[in-house]
């Protein structure tokens, strides 16, 4: 390595993920088909197969052919978010979950990702300690490391044991110390599809006034829900709590990179300020196309059924088949998605290496999938069925070739 590289971009080169890897060899059968014996099934990412939603594609198709948008829209936006976008989030998050959000509550970013770069930096001093319910998005953990020049300490709330989801607020309590700065948690959960119930969220908010630390909850996929949706999507926000909503899953649209925090507004101008110095601003097209679509006629009802009727029941219907086909593989247990992309599995009977059991069944079967090592949880293995999701028979030719794999790794 030549000199001059940082000590954190050397701990990120030396601990890669392996999705990264997996993501680079899934790139070699993209370009070089003809090398391997069948088509690849890629249920490796967490992004969605379908299309942004009509009302959103015609806004952005009319953005381009208005000239005042045009020139409006390569202005740079204020660090905060259009102000007209600031106003259509709050009209978007009452039309869906009938939520109150005070427009000096929210900002926008380039993604949750670059959100929760800006929070991390606003809120955590080196030496700080973070809590993330575990199994937890891989992202996080690098990203808390690269943001803080590697000055965190993490620690992690186990809430799946045995195999169920059990998390347990007493033996959160007792992981937090005067350096906890804030608990991270994600619902519904990437790798596992688990929903943290009104009763868990309350008791982690009760706990965390008392202690005044954060909780970061990010519902990236809060529109995919398959037995009932909590009711703290609609409540205000509580003190101490940090709501972090993502365009890329709920309008399918992650490469145009728009998020948005709401938050306590002292935190809210600490993050701004952060963003000022970090990306100075959110790009203004897919905020102006999100303006547009909210001001399209009859979008309120339109937007109601898509994100609270068709969704859950087309990734629901999906969840469910992926679930049965994979619950039918001798051995393998699943832990069946309330929520979110994934069906999340253990191997640990056949393979105790997430990382070998993924890459085993890329080079034999021509299968990606993501190893649990990752997401903290080894011997467990995540399916996401989002990319698929217009495609169900690529689904179950992908769980046939697992079960051969299964099969095949039973009898070695
Ligand atoms: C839980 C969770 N949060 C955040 C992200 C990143 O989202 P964004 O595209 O908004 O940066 C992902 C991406 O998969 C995710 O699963």
């Amino acid at each position: 390595m030549p000199a001059g590289i940082s000590e954190t971009a050397r701990y990120a080169i030396e601990n890669p993920s392996s999705i990264r890897e997996i993501m680079s060899l899934v790139a070699d059968y993209e370009r070089n088909p003809e090398k391997y014996p069948r088509p690849l099934v890629y249920l490796g990412g967490g992004w969605p197969q379908d299309p942004p939603p009509k009302p959103l594609v015609d806004a952005m198709k009319e953005l381009w052919e208005d000239e005042r948008e045009i020139r409006l829209s390569a202005r740079y936006p204020p660090t905060k978010g259009d102000p007209d976008f600031l106003d259509a989030v709050v009209e978007y998050e009452e039309v869906i979950f009938g939520r109150r959000m005070p427009r000096d509550e929210i900002i926008s970013g380039l993604g949750s990702t670059d959100l929760a770069g800006g929070l991390f930096l606003a809120t955590l001093d080196r030496g700080s300690e973070v809590i993330m319910a575990r199994p937890c998005y891989l992202n996080y953990q690098r990203q808390l490391l690269v943001e803080t020049m590697l000055g965190v300490k993490m620690k992690y709330w186990d809430v799946i044991k045995d195999g169920r989801f059990e998390p347990n607020v007493d033996e959160l309590q007792e992981l937090i110390t005067p350096d906890t700065r804030m608990l991270i948690l994600v619902t519904p959960g990437n790798p596992d599809g688990q929903v943290f119930s009104d009763e868990v969220i309350s008791a982690v908010s009760d706990l965390a006034e008392e202690k005044g630390i954060w909780v970061l909850l990010d519902v990236a996929y809060r529109m995919f829900h398959y037995s009932g949706v909590p009711s703290y999507y609609s409540r205000p926000r509580r003190e101490r709590e940090i709501w972090l909503a993502s365009m890329s899953k709920e309008l399918r649209a992650p490469g145009w990179r728009l998020a948005y925090l709401y938050a306590d507004p002292e935190l809210i101008r600490a993050v701004e300020t952060v963003q000022q110095a970090r990306t100075l601003a959110t790009t203004r097209i897919p905020q102006r196309a999100f303006v547009r679509m909210m001001s399209k006629e009859g979008v309120r009802d339109w937007l109601r059924r898509y994100m609270l009727e068709e969704t859950p029941r087309i990734y629901g219907e999906i969840a469910r088949m992926t679930t049965d086909l994979m619950s039918q593989i001798e051995g393998i247990r699943v832990l069946p998605p309330q929520g979110g992309f994934y069906v999340f599995f253990n191997v640990e009977f056949v393979e105790p290496s997430s990382r070998r059991f993924v890459q085993g069944l890329l080079n034999e079967w021509q299968v990606a999938l993501a190893p649990g090592v990752d997401f903290g949880m080894e011997g467990w293995v995540r399916l996401s069925f989002a990319p698929a999701v217009e495609e169900p028979e690529k689904i179950r030719e992908g769980v046939e070739r697992i079960s051969q794999y299964v099969a095949g790794l039973r009898t070695s």
